[in-house]
């Protein structure tokens, strides 16, 4: 395994859309493999291909509720209630935002066999599948964001951790 560059939003690749995953093959599960431990040693809850420099629609979720989940091809399927809460992304380091989001998520998605499974998020989970999905699609929270927090609001969150 090993740790891959994170790009930044000045990268243009964030921007674009990814492609389906085809070949469950022995590329991806490096690539996944690495995705992982990029994840783990950023500290973030979630990370997409793309933010690794991959167009490919693959995103890693770990919330911390146990194993790192691999959703492959994922889709939302059903969506419920509403959350507002506080975002940020490993490709805008510094940078939070107040985002709506919904509250439970029920997604599709493919495993690393190429099997497709169900997986369902309420709270912080739900809001990293939906920051996550966008991703494939070249969209960054900084799009959905009601508003950015001030300077002051940062420290005071700095200040909380
Ligand atoms: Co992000």
């Amino acid at each position: 395994m090993a740790i891959r560059n994170i790009v930044t939003i000045d990268d243009p690749v964030l921007r674009k859309k990814s492609r389906p995953v085809v070949n469950f093959d022995e590329k991806l599960w490096t690539l996944l493999d690495d995705m992982k431990e990029t994840l783990k040693k950023a500290d973030g809850a979630g990370l997409a291909a793309v933010q690794v420099g991959i167009l490919r629609r693959a995103v890693i979720v770990d919330v911390g509720d146990g194993k790192p989940l691999e959703l492959i091809n994922p889709e939302i399927v059903e969506t419920s209630g509403e959350q507002e809460g506080q975002e940020g992304c490993l490709s805008l380091p510094g940078e939070w935002g107040v985002v709506r989001r919904p509250e439970f998520v029920r997604v599709r998605a493919q495993n690393r066999k190429g099997q497709w499974c169900m997986y369902k998020g309420e709270g912080l989970k739900a809001r990293c599948f939906c920051h996550e999905i966008d991703h494939l699609d070249g969209i960054v929270f900084t799009d959905r964001a009601k508003r950015m927090l001030t300077d002051e609001e940062l420290r005071r969150l700095n200040k909380e951790e």
